[in-house]
């Protein structure tokens, strides 16, 4: 099968240089912007990728809505599958692409676009065909993970964390997709999707991120024993969706206590199998290529798509899902037990008189 990669970023070269030596797989040409074709396999044109009969598939690696969204949509016109690690474009457009993809009989696989390296949608994918997911909850960004450890383990405030987050390649110039806990809702869209087989909007979901967690509230944290760490969390009620992202604080006992770096760890809850967790590396080139590779893989084997055209619009009701939460407003921490829906209302209302005020959940003991 021949793939060619849109971008040659940190994910694009990591695929194409996996692609060079992957079994049955060829490396196609790689689309780079204009002016920045300097290797013999690199053109600028996307319709020299579109247009070529000899490429089976497209792996896009551009991130961002535009233009990967319409360069899949070409992708999918011209016959060819198309494979990605895009969640803001999944997130906003999987049905659609997920559509044209059956009419083509074209496949659409998106693996990494949750958990970088960790192969876990594919997983839940095949469990929820097998097993009744109750709920998907986890660690699903590594920026702000290497960020809450560094503040945790070493003591950094959080402005030292973002900073070298940001110098050593992790955050972006503009962090506020990872620390504001966008990318991370984007994932337990796709998750939960695949999870439940509905389809739920981003806009919907309730999101807190780490930006309001100051070295106080660690060592406040510490010694009660606890770590903060930044969840993305779906489970079903009833019929009902409920889904969110919160710190959250876990006991130093737990596995996501010990998730360090920008380690991922989810978990999957089921009738039958209980419990199981998937963890390693959330980012980095191979990483996240050893999954685009998978689904390339999985491609040539005949798999088509993680959506079902069964797959339907579902809104997200977050009373049914109690919880005990913190609270800090104006510089005092109170708890209090009641639903996710009156905790993020109460905190959206307590953010009028302190801006910097904190939300932050109990990880439940069965978590
Ligand atoms: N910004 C993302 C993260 C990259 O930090 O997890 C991988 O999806």
């Amino acid at each position: 099968m021949k793939v060619a990669v849109l971008g040659y970023g940190t994910v694009g070269a990591g695929v194409y240089q996996m692609l060079l030596d992957a079994p049955g797989m060829e490396a196609g040409p790689v689309l780079v912007r204009p002016g920045k074709a300097v290797e013999s396999f690199m053109v600028s044109d996307a319709a020299l990728i579109f247009g070529d009969p000899t490429v089976d598939a497209v792996v896009e690696t551009l991130g961002g809505l535009d233009p990967a969204y319409s360069y899949g949509m070409r992708a999918l016109e011209a016959g060819k599958h198309f494979i990605t690690a895009n969640k803001a474009m999944v997130a906003a457009h999987g049905l659609e692409l997920a559509a044209l993809a059956r009419e083509k009989g074209a496949a659409f696989l998106f693996s990494a676009a949750c958990g970088g390296g960790v192969p876990f949608l594919h997983n839940l994918a095949l469990s929820a065909e097998t097993d009744r997911i109750e709920a998907v909850s986890g660690i699903l960004n590594g920026t702000t993970n290497y960020m809450l450890d560094a503040m945790q383990r070493r003591g950094l405030s959080y402005a030292d964390a973002l900073r070298e987050a940001q110098s050593l390649g992790y955050a972006e110039a503009d962090p506020t997709a990872d620390v504001e806990g966008l990318d991370a809702r984007r994932k337990i869209v796709l998750s939960a999707d695949l999870a439940f087989g509905v389809n739920i909007r981003e806009e919907d979901i309730p999101c807190v991120g780490i930006s309001s967690i100051t070295a106080g509230d660690i060592a406040k944290a510490k010694d009660e024993g606890l770590t903060y760490k930044l969840i993305a969390r779906a489970e079903k009620n009833g019929r009902a969706v409920a889904a969110f992202v919160c710190p959250t604080l876990f006991p130093s006992s737990a596995p996501e206590a010990h998730t360090d770096g920008t380690g991922n760890l989810v978990t999957l809850f089921a009738s039958r199998f209980g419990k199981q967790s998937f963890s390693g590396a959330g980012a980095g080139g191979y990483p996240t290529g050893s999954n685009v590779l998978r689904d390339c893989l999985d491609v040539a084997d005949g798999c088509r798509s993680f959506y079902a055209d069964s797959f339907t619009p579902c809104s997200v009701n977050l009373s049914g899902t109690q919880c005990k939460w913190l609270f800090r407003c104006m510089g005092e921490y109170f708890t209090r037990e009641c639903s996710a829906r009156e905790a993020f209302d109460a905190y959206e209302s307590y953010r009028k008189d302190d801006p910097h005020a904190l939300l932050a959940r109990y990880a439940a003991e069965e978590e």
